[in-house]
């Protein structure tokens, strides 16, 4: 129940009429980004819908974006209660549950600090570091499998790429990586679509409680998927328990087992976290380390075969910078403006996060002027952001260039800073710089070797499912070498 009693001096937010019992429900359509983007051009950035007879509030406009989630970041940074995700990781997750501020604040910590040491600290004298080693592996199968594929002509690569990105968050999670046929991790790591329709802003079982109840063939998916990735997790977390060593910490969940442990020897923690919620940490990020990723190289594949001169350009900017002798490094990234062009507007146009995970308010606040009570859910347009005619030029033409200074050889801090896919702000992803490391890695690499093409006389389909993490059909590809593949 939500205040009525509106300060003097602030206003409602502005939104349209709600049907008795189902709200705006209808209005939110298939696609929520669209109809929401639609309705923010009548009704402004700040937007008052009901899913069913709870209010939501929904953010767009880039200005209004940064004034809630980095000025006024605390009161933004709650997670509403939701059914879904009490769903999620047993309702232990730091990504989705409603845990207090200080609580969820220990845990992100918690989670940060297992990622700098086990992914981005520098690890061999070459400066390389985990990540990028459990990377350069990882694709050198992936190459060696594509490789096969070919021969045979045309395949999925999306397939064999969930498989070789969800590598490399075991490796650093649990120390260990499956093979390409292994049927079991196959099935867990394909489960990604119907975790992100569940998972979706604006699920209308979040505010219907009767659909709860009554739950349909998609949400019983959402159930069965989360129960099934919890149980591959704790059955490794238990090895991990079981062959665990003070004196050797192996992966993160060895390093969170230690920092449980040690919480107890001296206990000067200013907040007290249970044993599950500080091992459960695991959970969050294997669950958001791979479908956003594999979600992105797909896409961009996708992309580059609608645009074989775009990828003409990467390729030819590859063979410039890196030549063919050796494979593309980190410390090329900076060397390769036309790349990091692509994969900026990739994120943009396809914009395939069209919403943060919803937040909620923590206090009562005001924002342009309107009142926001306590604990309203908020739904953040990024989609709208990114196509925002006000913000960019021709946002539906899909251009690289865009991202360029005039020099051509330079990225526009200024473009590339506008375009919105990791959130802002407190509850920021905590994965943007090993996913951004991931998706400029395995695309070079892949690219740098080979060049990927449509089929013959195939229309391309392109338009995206809506989700969590939006993505278009599963397409086949073909593909050829542009050499012999280089030794390991
Ligand atoms: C949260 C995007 C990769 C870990 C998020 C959010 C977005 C996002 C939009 C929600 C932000 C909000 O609620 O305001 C992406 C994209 C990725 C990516 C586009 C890849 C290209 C990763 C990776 C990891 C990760 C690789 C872990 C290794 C997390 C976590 C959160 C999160 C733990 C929850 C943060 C919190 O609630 O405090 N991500 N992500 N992400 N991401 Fe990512």
């Amino acid at each position: 129940s939500f205040r009525q009693n509106i300060p003097k001096g602030t206003k409602k937010p502005p939104g349209p009429m709600p049907l008795p019992v189902i709200g705006n429900l209808l209005q939110l359509s298939k696609n929520p980004h669209l109809s929401l983007t639609k309705m923010s051009e009548t009704y402004g950035d700040v937007l008052q819908i009901h899913i069913g007879t709870k209010p939501v509030l929904v953010l767009s406009g880039l200005e209004t974006i940064r004034q809630a989630l980095l000025k006024q970041g605390d009161v933004f940074s709650g997670r509403p209660d939701l059914f879904t995700f009490r769903l999620v990781g047993d309702g232990q997750s730091m990504t989705f549950s409603s845990d207090s501020g200080e609580v969820w604040r220990a845990r992100r910590r918690l989670a940060q600090n297992a990622l700098k040491t086990f992914a981005t600290s520098s690890s061999t004298s070459a400066g390389a570091n985990l990540l990028e080693e459990h990377i350069d592996k990882e694709c050198a199968y992936l190459l060696k499998k594509f490789q096969q594929l070919m021969e045979k002509g045309e395949f999925d690569p999306y397939r064999y790429m969930v498989v070789s990105v969800a590598n490399v968050i075991c490796a650093m999670c649990f120390g260990k990586r499956y093979d390409h046929d292994d049927q079991e991790f196959l099935k867990l790591v394909n489960l990604t679509d119907e975790f992100g329709a569940g998972a979706a802003s604006g699920n209308p079982a979040d505010f219907i409680p009767i659909l709860q109840y009554f739950p349909n063939r998609s949400m019983k998916n959402f159930i069965d998927i989360n129960k099934r990735v919890l149980s591959f997790i704790q059955n490794i977390v238990q090895e991990h328990y079981r062959t665990y060593d003070k004196n050797c910490t192996r992966d993160i969940t060895d390093s969170l087992i230690q920092h449980s442990q040690e919480k107890k020897a001296n206990d000067n923690a200013g907040v007290q976290l249970s044993d599950q919620k500080i091992v459960n940490i695991v959970n969050d990020l294997f669950g958001a380390g791979f479908d956003t990723i594999t979600t992105a190289l797909s896409w961009s594949l996708m992309y580059l075969i609608a645009h074989p001169e775009t990828q003409e350009k990467i390729q030819s900017e590859l063979d410039r910078v890196i030549g063919r002798e050796r494979k593309p490094r980190l410390s090329d990234r900076a060397l390769l403006p036309y790349t990091e062009a692509f994969t900026l507007e990739m994120f943009r146009h396809s914009s395939y996060m069209p919403f943060t995970i919803p937040h909620c308010t923590t206090e009562d606040t005001v924002l342009n002027g309107y009142f926001i009570p306590k604990g309203i859910c908020v739904m953040i347009n990024q989609w709208q952001v990114n196509h925002d005619p006000e913000v960019w030029k021709d946002p539906f033409h899909f251009s690289p260039e865009r991202f360029l200074n005039e020099d051509g050889t330079t990225i526009n801090k200024i473009e590339m800073e506008k375009v919105l896919i990791f959130g802002l702000g407190k509850r920021r992803c905590l994965g943007e710089a090993i996913g951004r490391i991931e998706v400029f890695l395995f695309l070079t690499t892949l690219l740098q070797q080979m060049e990927f093409f449509k089929l013959e006389g195939e229309k391309l389909d392109m338009s995206p499912k809506y989700g969590l993490t939006m993505k278009h059909e599963r397409c086949h590809v073909t593909a050829k070498l542009r050499f012999p593949l280089m030794a390991e």
